[in-house]
């Protein structure tokens, strides 16, 4: 085969490889962090489109985090949206939101 096709398929099963690896990074952030109020998991992503998903998430999920800190019945999450650790994160669960938004077409895989 032909040097060159195999590095051009090697690069895109690397990509392909590591957007899976985000979306997987995220979907464990959200059953840890968000599922415990927002108990619908999928049926709660699911009901918003991406478009206001990456709303939420821009500027490393600030608008996110401050309709949290703003709402006294969020008080449980607020030490997780102010952390640091949830904006360094953020770009993974971005993906995964927006990935199963409702106009994504996709449905998360049980696992
Ligand atoms: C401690 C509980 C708690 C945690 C943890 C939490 N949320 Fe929320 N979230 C809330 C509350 C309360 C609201 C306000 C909704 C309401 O007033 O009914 C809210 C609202 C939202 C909304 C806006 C819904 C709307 O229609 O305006 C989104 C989107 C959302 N949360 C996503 C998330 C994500 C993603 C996570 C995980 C990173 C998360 N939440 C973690 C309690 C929580």
């Amino acid at each position: 085969m032909n040097k060159l096709i195999l590095i051009v398929l090697s690069l895109t099963i690397l990509s392909l490889t590591s957007a899976n690896a985000a979306i997987y990074k995220g979907q464990r952030i959200f059953v840890k962090k968000c599922l415990k109020c927002h108990d619908e998991g999928q049926n709660f992503i699911n009901q918003y489109k991406m478009k206001k998903w990456k709303k939420w998430m821009k500027k490393k999920g600030k608008p996110l985090a401050e309709l949290h800190l703003k709402n006294k019945k969020a008080k449980k999450s607020w030490k997780y949206f102010k952390s640091r650790r949830y904006t360094k994160k953020s770009k993974h669960l971005r993906q995964f939101l927006v990935e199963y938004a409702k106009d994504s077409g996709n449905v998360p895989a049980c696992n």
